[in-house]
């Protein structure tokens, strides 16, 4: 019997099958089950995917136990200390660091494509000044897709390259229109004198009237926080970015799909409910009470940003935002931000309380990052945008590479039916 196997045997008719085990570069080996059904006739049954590997990739990898991270082989932390977010960009999308005649380059493309059509900027009229933000980005991101059709062939390396850095021009952009909008403000245009992180700010922040100077603390914990975001392997949203995305469609509407999903409360709209939740915890002395709601199995409520899927560790990221958080509000003279305050105590006691500690709950990347974008001036309900606006680049480097796959196929899981067997029509006088 070949070793790099598994058996799986039919008990019900002894028939069995021997199955491939690979083993990648680092990680969890795989069973390949695609002989399963053909030969076996069967289907495997993994809600929420937690055993199931649904590709190949050479992008990211996490180890959960470990809590470790890294963007094509680099640890997150030096990246996040070393490293810029277009420069990480680069290294997501091309697999390897640049040099810095790539990286301008890289940077002069990105420029090239910041201002959007104005067309598109009439799209946000439609829009009530209080629609959350991340509706706007479901709809502009995906409006793209209107004006980037005939011409992108998705089979062409070339329009998927011009696709890549077309977005991630734009989408900063889009960003913070979305804010000036709900504002009243007119639209602040791209300033491709600044690097990603202060034109980012400059949009968000300057107005027509005022001369704009970027800070520079905030535009480096801007460009931190848009490095720890950029991606995550095969997440919730970065898997909906792989599925629609399977079907050939538009590459900015799979991506205006990959929006949609980072935006539930268990993804990346997190960052927003932690916020939301650290309002109604109010003071320190209310934390126990919460923690016991948190643990109870008949309370909905939960931590959040506590827990991952994947990370029975502390998050890397989490680490790394805790530390700029200080940083960032000392710099500001808000270390006495009462919510930082409450975080730290938080997450002091809920780490050494047996439940978080048995489940292995630990912050994950949303616990800190409102707090320190709420210190920047980023209101709360356009924090996923930001986290968003990161997580573009990882749902393009993930696209692209399924893009050229050899194993691409249409993603079609199946189901164990559970319904109604074959019956025949009644006439309503016959119900
Ligand atoms: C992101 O996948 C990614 O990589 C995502 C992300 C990325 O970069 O793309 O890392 C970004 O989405 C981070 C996660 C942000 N979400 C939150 O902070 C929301 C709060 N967290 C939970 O809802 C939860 O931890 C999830 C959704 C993150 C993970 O859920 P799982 O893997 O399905 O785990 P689970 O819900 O089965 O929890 C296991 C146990 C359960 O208890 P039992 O039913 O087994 O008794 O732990 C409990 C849960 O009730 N639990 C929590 C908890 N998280 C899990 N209890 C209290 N508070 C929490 N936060």
């Amino acid at each position: 019997m070949a070793k790099n196997t598994v058996t799986i045997t039919d008990n019900r008719n002894g028939n069995s099958l021997e199955l491939p085990i690979q083993q990648g570069t680092a990680g969890p080996p795989v069973v390949d089950i695609r002989g399963l059904y053909p030969e076996l006739g069967l289907f495997t049954l993994d809600p929420g995917y937690k055993s199931t590997a649904a590709c190949t990739s050479r992008i990211t990898f996490i180890d959960g136990e470990k809590g470790i991270l890294l963007y094509r082989g680099y640890p997150i932390e030096q990246l996040a200390e070393q490293s810029n977010f277009t420069e990480t960009a680069y290294l997501l999308l091309k697999g390897e660091l640049p040099t810095q005649e790539e990286l301008d380059g890289f940077n002069g493309l990105i420029r090239k494509h910041s201002m959007v059509h104005e067309q598109l900027l009439h799209l946000y009229q439609g829009f009530r000044r209080d629609a959350h933000p991340m509706a706007i980005m479901v709809g502009v991101v995906g409006a793209l897709s209107a004006f980037y059709h005939d011409e992108l062939n998705i089979h062409d390396q070339q329009d998927r390259e011009r696709f890549a850095v077309r977005l991630l021009g734009k989408v900063a952009t889009i960003a913070a229109a979305s804010y000036k909008h709900a504002l009243g403000q007119p639209f602040v245009y791209p300033d491709n004198s600044l690097d990603y992180a202060g034109n980012l700010l400059k949009m968000l922040f300057g107005v027509p009237a005022e001369k704009y100077e970027v800070n520079p603390i905030l535009s480096k914990a801007l460009d931190k926080i848009l490095i720890l975001h950029a991606d995550h392997e095969q997440n919730a949203s970065t898997s909906t970015v792989r599925l629609a995305g399977s079907t050939g469609a538009n590459p900015f509407a799979a991506i205006s799909a990959g929006i949609g999903a980072l935006w539930g409360p268990l993804h990346g709209g997190a960052n927003e409910a932690v916020l939301a939740m650290l309002a109604e915890i109010g003071d320190v002395k209310q934390v126990p009470k919460f923690i016991k709601r948190a643990k109870s199995p008949d309370d909905p409520f939960r931590l959040m940003g506590f827990g991952h899927r994947v990370y029975r560790n502390h998050d890397p990221r989490a680490r790394v935002l805790r530390e700029e958080a200080k940083k960032v509000l000392e710099a500001l003279g808000r270390l006495e931000d009462p919510r930082f305050k409450l975080a730290l105590e938080l997450e002091r006691i809920a780490l050494e309380d047996e439940y978080f500690i048995e489940k292995k709950l630990y912050p994950n990347v949303d616990f800190y990052s409102g707090i320190i974008e709420s210190a920047m001036g980023i209101p709360t309900n356009m924090f996923t945008v930001m986290f968003a606006l990161s997580r573009c680049v990882g749902w393009i480097a993930q696209w692209k590479e399924m893009m050229v796959d050899p194993d691409l196929v249409i993603g079609r899981p199946r189901q164990l039916y559970e319904g109604a067997g074959p019956r025949d029509y009644l006439s309503i006088e016959q119900r």
